[in-house]
């Protein structure tokens, strides 16, 4: 066939790189309303569910059972569900229906009703609703700190800098599992560098991750997985009640944390049953619920690429971001990985949260450039940060970020850095050498450093775990170092963890660490001249990029 000029330049287009299908239900690569999804329906004896979207209670799976026993309200739950889909979607988007009252029929709703109420929003009906809905009336921000080296000063001194971005939460993992405790441990004291409340994980194995929280090297957790479909529980030897005792596990010890979930996990992992991404979606999130989480990541997550190419599958994260604050539960979300080769089509996607605002915008943006994201690559990354700056210049949109000055993003990298090397000395660990500090100061990314000694540092962290080393150990290191102002900050995320406040929905600190939460920042949008504006100070903050050219200089 003789090429048409037009479409061979559209062939090469950065987006022709991305996957697409066409919906097929069999396997579930269908975003919204599968043939196989069920009708919404309840019915309640002796106060309790014996039959949940057209199931009988003998038929139920674990899944079903978990939900229909914890997740529903059950006094709500008949008249709520008698009520019609289309006159809840309304309300959703009906700036005189406060959230408190959506929330006590959203609370009594089955999977397959969540399902059909948000199917009848459009994508901007749903930011509408979510700007409304999400719990926190300020919105926040999360970013992913790594490197393929994991190399633990250019971790301290990319969370520093993150810090003063305006990051309220960062999160690592690692390329080799052993070294965990030294991302953990970089991490938070880059963090603290930085600012005085942010919150810090690292994603590992559950018994890991868990025994780091109880060491004080962590301050939250958030990667404690859950799905829509038995058999992928089963596949993970977990089971709704299995995760909701780790949930506990961490609030027994006064961590903050949440559930991942999202769109795409079962037909990835291959037992989507022929249901549609976001119902089996609405089932994590009844999960969630039901477990007592304060909150979920979610927005597809590590499985964007699923819903991503299928009709209607980016609505459908956004749908599901809307249906988890439907529930009264924070929402971090996604945003997290990359999904496509276009700047167009990946700008798009973010907006959808970005406009409306989350209790987390992205629960990852990349402070590090994509190369060194061992999370796969995100969305957004190190790269992209004058981008993301403009967009919330242009559009007076909070994203949660600031402009920063290169010398202060030098001066707290460089200070860091330099904390690190002194508790890495302090606690006898391999020796940061003033020439890593210098590197990890004007790093762009693990290129510009030096080398470690990859077994040593392995040994040594194993080894932080044997001795017991904990969080009042590094609050002492420092302070014996000259960083007593870093170690002050350490021993208040610490002291968090007793006075517990930082427990209640979408928790995050304020650099005096008093908690900014769902309780006494609730929500409150009603409309124009209502909820969270982007005002005064914050609005100078914003306004004030580096690159707008200044009349007063000019003459
Ligand atoms: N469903 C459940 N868990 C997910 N994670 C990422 N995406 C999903 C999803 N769609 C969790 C996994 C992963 C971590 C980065 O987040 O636990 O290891
Ligand atoms: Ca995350």
């Amino acid at each position: 066939m003789k090429r048409s000029k037009r479409f061979e330049i559209l062939e090469k287009r950065d987006v022709n790189k991305d996957g697409f299908v066409k919906d097929w239900p069999e396997v579930g690569l269908i975003a919204i309303g599968s043939p196989n999804d069920p009708k919404p329906s309840v019915k309640v004896e002796n106060g309790k569910i014996v039959e949940m979207d057209g199931k009988p209670r003998e038929q139920f799976d674990f899944i079903d059972a978990f939900i229909a026993d914890h997740s529903i309200n059950i006094e709500n739950t008949v008249k709520a569900m008698s009520m019609d889909s289309l006159e809840i979607a309304r309300m959703l988007t009906d700036v005189n229906v406060p959230r408190s009252e959506i929330i006590k029929i959203t609370t009594a709703l089955t999977p397959a009703k969540l399902v059909d109420v948000v199917d009848k929003l459009n994508v901007v009906e749903m930011m509408m609703a979510l700007q409304k809905m999400r719990a926190r009336r300020t919105p926040s921000n999360q970013c992913h700190v790594t490197n393929v080296k994991d190399n633990p000063v250019l971790i301290a001194a990319d969370a520093a800098e993150a810090a003063i971005r305006g990051f309220d939460e960062m999160e690592t993992t690692v390329g080799i599992v052993r070294y965990a405790p030294f991302n953990a441990l970089s991490l938070l004291i880059g963090a603290q560098t930085g600012r005085g409340g942010v919150l810090t994980q690292c994603s590992l194995e559950e018994a890991t991750e868990l025994r780091l929280g109880m060491m004080g090297y962590t301050t939250y957790a958030e990667t404690i997985s859950v799905y829509g479909t038995e058999q992928v529980f089963v596949d993970g030897d977990d089971t709704p009640w299995s995760k909701s005792f780790l949930a506990s596990a961490y609030a027994s010890r006064g961590l903050k944390m949440r559930f991942t979930s999202g769109t795409g996990s079962e037909v990835q992992m291959g037992y989507a049953e022929g249901k549609s991404m976001l119902y089996l979606e609405a089932r994590c999130i009844m999960i969630t619920k039901g477990a007592g989480a304060q909150g979920l990541q979610n927005g597809s997550i590590s499985c964007i690429g699923v819903p991503g190419a299928v009709s209607g599958g980016i609505r459908a994260v956004l749908g599901e971001n809307l249906i988890t604050t439907m529930l009264d539960l924070e929402v971090a979300s996604g945003n997290d990985q990359t999904f496509t080769h276009s700047p167009i089509r990946k700008t798009a996607r973010t907006m959808m949260q970005f406009l409306p605002g989350t209790d987390f915008i992205f629960s990852g943006y990349s402070a590090v450039p994509n190369y060194d994201n061992m999370f796969a690559g995100s969305n957004f990354d190190a790269e992209d940060y004058d981008d993301y700056l403009i967009l919330q210049r242009d559009l007076k949109v909070d994203g949660g970020l600031r402009p920063i000055k290169e010398e202060e993003a030098i001066a707290v990298r460089n200070k860091a850095a330099r904390a690190l090397q002194a508790v890495f000395k302090e606690l006898g660990l391999p020796p940061i050498t003033d020439e890593e500090v210098e590197a990890a100061t004007y790093a762009h990314g693990s290129n510009d450093v030096p080398e470690r000694n990859v077994v040593e540092d392995l040994k040594a962290a194993q080894d932080l775990l044997k001795r017991g080393v904990t969080g009042l150990d590094i609050v002492k290191a420092l302070a014996k170092t000259g960083f007593s102002d870093v170690a002050e900050r350490v021993l208040n995320m610490l002291k968090q963890r007793i006075a517990g406040d930082y427990l209640h929905t979408s928790s995050i600190f304020d650099d005096k660490f008093h908690v900014i939460s769902a309780v006494n920042d609730c929500n409150d949008y009603m409309g124009p001249g209502t909820g969270y504006r982007l005002e005064g100070k914050r609005w100078e903050e914003v306004k004030n990029i580096n690159q707008a050219l200044d009349p007063d200089k000019m003459v």
